[in-house]
C-alpha cells in the first residue's frame, strides 16, 4: 500500500482562482505520486511535492506569500518521518525559495529540530543551498494587498479568514512502500503579520505530526488557534483511540479547534494504512490525494 495526500490551504477561494488551485494541488500529487509508485521514500515525495506547491505563486508558501507589516517575506515550514521520528523546521526565515528542503536538510543533517530567523539561513548557506531575493518571492498580488492593508488602523487575522483575501499554507502527507509516514507543511503566514510572528506551520504537533504507527497530518489555517489544540498531534491522538478512522479523526480534530480555540481550519491525514481524511470549516480547501487502493485520483476545491 502507498499514498499521497497534498493540500493548497483552507480559506474562502474565489471562484476565479479555483482552476489555479485545482491545477496546482493536482501537480504536486502526480509529483509525489511518480516518486512513491517508482519506490521512493515519503521523505522525497513530501518535499518534491511541496516544493512543487512553494515554487506556484497561487499558493501562501515561497512565491507568493503574504508580506508582514514591515513588508518583508518570512517563511515557516516543517517536515517530521513517522518512523525515525525525526523532524526538521524553520521559523520565520528570509530569502529561501524552498523552506521545506531546508527543513528536510535540518531533520537529516543536524542534531536539531527548528531553526529560527537569521540561524537557519546561515545553515542553509553552510549546507549548499542559495539564498534568494525577497523580490523573488514576492507577487504583484501580495505586494498590493499589503499596500492596502499600510492604510488600515485595525486589522484581524481571524476576519481575514472570513473573507476572499486570505491565502494559506501548504502542505503533504505520505505512506510510502516501506510503511513510512512522512508529514510536511509550509507557509509565508498570515497577512500583515507582526515581524517575527511565527504560525503553527514550522511547530511539531501543530502544523505537522507523523507517527508510522499511526498516521500523519498536515495542517492549514488560522495558526494562533491550531497552536492552541495543537491539530496535527490532536488528529494523530484521535486516529490512535478511534480505531484509525481517518475521516471521523480529521472531523474531531477540526470540531476541537472550533470548540476549544473559535479557529478556522483543515486538515489532511492518512491512517498507518494510507486511508486518506479531509476536514475544514472553511468555505474551501484546495486538496487531492491517491492511494494504491483508488482507480483514480481525487482532486477537489
Ligand atoms: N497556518 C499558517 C499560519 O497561521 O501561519
Amino acid at each position: 500500500m502507498i499514498a499521497f495526500i497534498v493540500h493548497g490551504g483552507a480559506w474562502d477561494i474565489p471562484d476565479d482562482q479555483l482552476g489555479a488551485n485545482r491545477a496546482g494541488v493536482e501537480k504536486a500529487l502526480t509529483i509525489g505520486w511518480e516518486i512513491l509508485s517508482n519506490g521512493g521514500s515519503a521523505v522525497e515525495a513530501v518535499e518534491k511535492a511541496v516544493v512543487s506547491l512553494e515554487d506556484d505563486p497561487t499558493f501562501d508558501a515561497g512565491v507568493g506569500s503574504h508580506v508582514n507589516a514591515a513588508g518583508e517575506i518570512e517563511l515557516d515550514a516543517s517536515i517530521m518521518n513517522g518512523t525515525t521520528f525525526r523532524a526538521g523546521a524553520v521559523a520565520a526565515v528570509q530569502s529561501i525559495r524552498n523552506p521545506i528542503a531546508l527543513a528536510r536538510k535540518i531533520m537529516d543533517e543536524s542534531e536539531h529540530i527548528l531553526l529560527a530567523g537569521s540561524g537557519a539561513v546561515r545553515f542553509a548557506l553552510e549546507h549548499g543551498m542559495q539564498r534568494c531575493s525577497n523580490d523573488e518571492l514576492l507577487t504583484g498580488r501580495e505586494l498590493e494587498l499589503w499596500r492596502t492593508l499600510q492604510g488600515r488602523k485595525s486589522f484581524s487575522t481571524k476576519e481575514a479568514f472570513r473573507k476572499k483575501i486570505s491565502h494559506d499554507t501548504v502542505g503533504a502527507v505520505a505512506l510510502d512502500s516501506d510503511g513510512v509516514i512522512v508529514s510536511g507543511t509550509s507557509t509565508g503566514g498570515t497577512q500583515n503579520k507582526y515581524p517575527g510572528r511565527v504560525g503553527d506551520s514550522p511547530l511539531i504537533g501543530c502544523g505537522t505530526y507523523a507517527d508510522s504507527a499511526v498516521g500523519g497530518a498536515s495542517c492549514t489555517g488560522w495558526g494562533e488557534a491550531i497552536i492552541k489544540v495543537v491539530l496535527a498531534k490532536t488528529a494523530v491522538d484521535l486516529l490512535e483511540r478511534n480505531s484509525a478512522d481517518s475521516s471521523a479523526a480529521a472531523a474531531g480534530a477540526i470540531e476541537r479547534l472550533v470548540k476549544k480555540a473559535d479557529g478556522f481550519g483543515g486538515i489532511i491525514l492518512l491512517n498507518h494504512r494510507g486511508v486518506p481524511g479531509v476536514a475544514f470549516n472553511t468555505p474551501r480547501m484546495a486538496r487531492a490525494y491517491l492511494t494504491s487502493e483508488m482507480n483514480h485520483s481525487v482532486v477537489e476545491v
